[in-house]
């Protein structure tokens, strides 16, 4: 028997049939998994959790963790398993109400940007911000992020887009830092002023994107509203150039650029990611094929959002397997919005990524956490379970990893730790039964 002495800790969990770490013995954990480490999920069977001060301090075996630690208090998992906090790097949700019209228009046949261009799409949702008030806002975000957590997801990416002048684009920053002020979640702020050219700059173009260069990104960073700028570089919204020149200036003002790439149609707008080292290139439904195979030598990481061609009823997808084959870092977010992607779910992206993309449920874990964690700069903070890191995780209801996205519509969530504090604990575990499939 060790005569080490017991150290006194914050948290323990334990009763888990595995700890799915995503953290492989071995693995440089200070860069995202490529290749055959995405399959990788690190899993210690009958592992425990130990956590101090919000970080993780331990990971191993139950019994010897119970016989090192004395915790302050234990989670039982009874027999789940546990993952890290699901990172969603990609998300809007500074929105008013849901476009349920648009839903029915394409169940009828019409295409996104037919009822875009009608009017309908992106600009509905900028009228509704536009008409809120601020308070009203910020209560919708508030509830927006309670529901992040109900599933799972620790870390959240959280972009304007809907307003589209200075002043409205302004008022959505201002509006998520003051719902991140006050949440459990972590929230990482994202400007994307230029997501499309709302109709009194439609004469104007240019002049558009000189309020974005000359008035918005001055004030963001004066405070400090946003780490990352992204913008919708596509058909029918904004060129490469306009793209390459407003990330540019973005970044004399401290903000990195993240960009929305190839999602309608092909305008190389991945290459541009990484031409200007983006932390991340989202969408690449339509990414050539050119483009995958340099994303491998690149650390840009390519954020794939499966749920958007599910819910808009189109059948092209970003060719993941090819991208993990040819050795691309490759995440997954929601991009929960009102448009193209109503879910907050990331175990519904993962699933959505095994059925229609042909990853594997272990892939579609370590994309969701892991490497999410590098699209937003924060891969040695989180994204894993492993000492030093931030105890961001999830006890799920299921004894098997895969069971995550195996029984999909039903997020199996027992238990949320996010910087080492319990942030829910749900009701259904209180009948003491086993965790089931
Ligand atoms: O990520 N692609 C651009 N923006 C959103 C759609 C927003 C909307 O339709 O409201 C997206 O899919
Ligand atoms: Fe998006």
């Amino acid at each position: 028997m060790s005569d080490a002495p017991v150290r006194s800790i914050d948290l323990l969990v334990a009763g888990a049939s595995g700890v799915a770490t995503c953290a492989p013995a071995g693995a440089d954990l200070g860069r995202p998994a490529r290749r055959g480490e995405l399959s990788e999920l690190g899993f210690v069977s009958g592992g425990a959790v130990a956590i101090d001060r919000g970080r993780v301090v331990d990971v191993g075996p139950a019994g010897d963790l119970a016989a090192r630690y004395a915790p302050r208090e234990r989670l039982d998992a009874r027999g789940g398993v546990v993952v890290p906090g699901f990172v969603d790097a990609h998300t809007h949700p500074v929105f008013r109400f849901g476009r349920e019209d648009d839903f029915e228009r394409r169940a009828r046949g019409e295409t996104y940007a037919q009822i875009a261009a009608a009017g309908g799409g992106i600009l509905s949702s900028v009228r509704g911000v536009r008409e809120a008030s601020d308070e009203e806002l910020e209560l919708r975000v508030r509830a927006r992020l309670d529901r992040f957590l109900d599933l799972g997801t620790t870390v959240v990416e959280a972009k304007s887009g809907y307003g589209l002048s200075v002043r409205d684009e302004l008022r959505s920053l201002r509006v998520i830092a003051r719902a991140k002020g006050s949440h459990d979640v972590r929230v990482v702020p994202t400007l994307l002023a230029a997501h499309a050219l709302p109709p009194e700059w439609r004469e104007r173009r240019g002049e558009f994107l000189e309020a974005i260069e000359q008035e918005l990104l001055p004030a963001v960073a004066a405070e400090k509203l946003a780490q990352f700028h992204d913008v919708f570089v596509d058909q029918g919204f904004f060129t490469i150039e306009e793209g390459r020149r407003l990330l540019r200036a973005g970044e004399r003002f401290g903000l990195r650029p993240k960009i929305h790439a190839d999602e309608l149609g092909c305008t190389r707008a991945t290459a541009l990611a990484m031409e200007l080292g983006c932390v991340s290139a989202d969408h690449l439904d339509h990414v050539a094929p050119e483009d995958v195979e340099r994303l491998a030598s690149s650390e840009t990481v390519a954020v794939l959002l499966p749920g958007v061609s599910h819910f808009l009823r189109v059948p092209g997808d970003a060719p993941a397997r090819a991208m993990v084959a040819a050795g691309a870092a490759v995440a997954l977010a929601t991009d929960y919005n009102p448009g193209t992607c109503p879910t907050q779910s990331m175990f519904e992206v993962m699933h959505l990524a095994v059925q229609r993309m042909g990853l594997t449920a272990a892939q579609a874990l370590v994309a969701a956490t892991r490497n999410a964690a590098f699209a937003l700069g924060l891969g040695g903070e989180t994204g894993v379970i492993a000492p030093g890191r931030r105890a961001d995780l999830v006890v799920c209801d299921v004894p098997d990893p895969r069971d995550l996205v195996y029984s999909f519509g039903r997020p199996p969530v027992a238990f949320v730790v996010c910087g080492g504090m319990v942030v829910r604990r749900s009701d259904r575990r209180a009948d003491g039964v086993p965790a089931l499939v």
